[in-house]
């Protein structure tokens, strides 16, 4: 199955003006990248290419574009999906897209992240999801788990990991976790590599002393 349709250039357009404001709200926070937004968008339209449900291309990429629109202001981070369709209700009226439009996208946005504590029930609405926990995995959702993160690199990374092994899991499409797994996958070898490396940084004093043969015979006998 592709979509449902395909996109008339009047949508194209509303798109593209979606785009913008999108790429100059991002750019304005300092909490999300647009690059984010962009990659969720290349999810979406992968995952609703593949799966067996019709998916509308209007609704599926403007809720992609729109999705952390609520991370553009300075907010609490939890509740960025319920701002985020207060927001994208708004600018949607504004382009004057269609009420019933509007609601879909509005759901999807809301229902984007699991912070927003209602989970996605339409088709779209999962695509938007899944789409969204991919970028939070692998290579590149390893970098961005860092970002802005504060405390030990030790706790963000065992942190991460459990994460996403809890976001794997609640991937929707079989497509989804195909994706997921490629990407999981990017990580295989990295992390342990990374793990020593964080062990290494983390040796004692004396560990240090004996790795360099400081140790003098007195000290090595006191050590045995
Ligand atoms: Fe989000
Ligand atoms: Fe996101």
């Amino acid at each position: 199955m592709v979509f449902s349709r395909q996109l008339t250039s009047k949508e194209i357009e509303i798109l593209i003006r979606f785009q913008e404001f999108v790429k100059h709200a991002h750019a304005e926070s300092d909490s999300h990248d647009y690059s984010h937004v962009l990659t969720v968008t290349r999810n979406a339209i992968k995952i609703a290419k593949k799966i067996d449900e019709p998916v509308d291309p209007f609704i599926c990429i403007a809720s992609a574009l729109l999705h952390d629109i609520g991370k553009s202001k300075p907010v609490f981070s939890h509740i960025h999906g319920l701002l985020g369709g207060a927001i994208a209700e708004e600018f949607l009226e504004g382009c004057n897209v269609p009420a019933k439009m509007r609601d879909k996208i509005c759901r999807a946005v809301i229902r984007h992240t699991p912070t927003s504590m209602i989970p996605p029930e339409t088709t779209v609405e999962k695509v938007i999801f899944d789409a969204d926990c991919l970028d939070r995995l692998g290579l590149m959702g390893l970098i961005r788990g860092f970002v802005g993160k504060t405390g030990s690199m030790e706790e963000i990374l065992s942190t991460y990991l459990v994460k996403r092994e809890k976001d794997y899991a609640t991937l929707h499409f079989e497509i989804s976790k195909e994706l997921g797994e490629w990407k999981q996958q990017e990580l295989e070898g990295f992390i342990p590599f990374i793990q020593k490396r964080l062990e290494d940084r983390m040796s004692s004093i004396k560990d240090i002393f004996k790795k360099e043969n400081l140790l003098g015979n007195d000290a090595k006998n006191n050590d045995n």
